[in-house]
């Protein structure tokens, strides 16, 4: 890893930023970008020379961590063979990356539909649902992320919603499982479970089953908690599906590609769902990828009927060669099985010692490489440590924990109170355990505002 400092660079880097580039989610004049030099494996560096541990895997997309040498390698192959070519057209790593996914989905997930990300893809779920289905509705949960497109943002639970909304669109929102913090009066995993699964029934019945085209669940709920749904849940889920009529949907986006310690999350539980949704770590975001994997009956609806969807950049060449590349890199390398070896061998064991020294945690729970640690002012009454959806002020404690962590030499992902500790699937142990010895050191802030 080779770092040279340039500060002069990194303010022209900035100055254009700041003069022109319009940022996602945000207030435009309240932000201050950091200037990135550059990055490699688990770790990125700005122009001062200052190093980050990636603790987010940016947006939880690098799941084989930054530069892997056989993906560029890849891209600039593929590069000076094939830039682009439209969807139409049977393409050499088009057809690889479809093949090399299929064979990794559950069940019949046997064709594949290429998008640039994940929203895409969850908007072509639906479509695929609706017109299979010709009904209307779709179910989904309050704490979800399903992307910023108008239905994904609309299937979207969390408060990015609130300013999207239309009022039309056939989208219900019903609670899913969460055991700490229990809609359902719950006092265990079996109990969250089977309430969980009656309150979605009651949603059916008073909806009308006869209107409802899908079911989109997060396999494991990422951005809005990282929860884990109770054994039975997913299983529940589908025989609802299956005895209504209704198409289910997992959103794999964030969970899918060896996250959570498996190829994808619903290989925990042994679902298969009807249509699964996919993006970031299919080939880690190196050119944007997402998807939908289609079961043989909802393929075999538009066998000779068009399906009415399609983009121009679907299957893109430069993006697919980089995903043969990634899943080839991954399984090469034994990806997943780190994962899953980090999971359980160093971050979960960590996190549960940290639990026993700091009051400000809550409960720590997660798989793989994907955990979060829930912040409280109180563990006996289980207040969140700021209000949900908290600025200013009220997220004050949050924010100083983030701050702290990037002078320390660690990017976190933070989200309303809670640290979600999300390496690259590829993160060695020495460096999991440099990242989770800072936030050791930084928790005893979070400590200081429990009562
Ligand atoms: C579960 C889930 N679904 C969908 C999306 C949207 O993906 P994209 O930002 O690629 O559109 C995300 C992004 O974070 C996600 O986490």
């Amino acid at each position: 890893m080779t770092i040279s400092p340039d500060p002069a660079a990194g303010q022209a880097v900035k100055a254009a930023d700041r003069a022109h580039v319009f940022h996602s989610w945000s207030a435009q004049s309240l932000i201050d970008p950091l200037a990135v030099a550059g990055a490699e494996g688990s770790y990125f560096w700005d122009y001062e020379g200052k190093r980050y541990l990636d603790f987010s895997s940016q947006l939880v997309n690098t799941n084989i961590g930054h530069q892997h040498p056989k993906v560029v390698a890849a891209i600039q192959e593929q590069a000076a063979k094939l830039c682009t070519f439209a969807p139409a057209f049977a393409i050499e790593s088009r057809s690889e990356a479809a093949r090399l996914i299929a064979e990794r989905t559950p069940g019949d997930l046997d064709k594949i539909f290429f998008t640039n990300g994940g929203a895409e893809a969850n908007e072509n779920a639906i479509r695929m649902a609706r017109l299979h289905t010709g009904r209307q509705k779709v179910l989904s949960t309050y704490r979800s992320y399903h992307g910023a497109t108008a239905n994904a943002i609309a299937l979207t639970g969390d408060p990015r919603r609130w300013p999207n909304e239309t009022g039309v669109s056939g989208i219900v929102h019903f609670w899913g499982p969460y055991p700490y913090r229990s809609n359902f009066h719950a006092e265990n995993e079996a109990q969250e479970c089977e309430r969980a699964l009656a309150h979605l029934e009651q949603v059916i019945a008073f909806e009308g089953p006869q209107t409802v085209a899908a079911i989109i669940l997060e396999t494991v709920v990422g951005t809005a908690g990282i929860l884990i749904p109770p054994a039975g849940y997913l299983a529940g889920v589908r025989e609802i599906c299956d005895r209504y009529g209704i198409v289910f949907i997992l959103d794999e986006v964030m969970a899918g590609f060896g996250r959570t310690g498996e190829w994808f999350a619903a290989d925990h539980w042994g679902v298969t769902p009807d249509l699964l949704t996919f993006a970031k770590g299919v080939n880690s975001g190196y050119v944007p990828l997402g998807g939908v994997a289609i079961s043989g009956e909802i393929a075999e609806t538009f066998a000779t009927r068009p399906f009415p969807g399609g983009l121009t950049y679907s299957g893109h060449p430069l993006a697919c060669a980089s995903a043969v590349a990634t899943l080839n890199a991954m399984a090469e390398e034994g990806i997943v099985e780190n994962a899953k070896h980090i999971g359980e061998t160093v971050i979960g064991p960590e996190l549960r010692a940290m639990a026993e020294r700091h009051p400000s945690i809550g409960e720590v729970r997660g798989l793989g490489v994907f955990w979060a640690v829930e912040l409280v002012k109180n563990r006996e009454t289980r207040e969140p440590l700021t209000p949900y959806n908290a600025a200013g002020a009220d997220n004050a404690p949050m924010a100083e924990l983030a701050a702290e962590c990037k002078k320390r030499g660690l990017w976190p992902f933070t989200n309303m109170n809670r640290f979600h500790v999300v390496p690259p699937c590829n993160v060695s142990e020495t460096e999991a355990k440099e990242g989770l010895a800072i936030l050791d050191e930084v928790l005893t802030l979070t400590d200081a505002h429990t009562v």
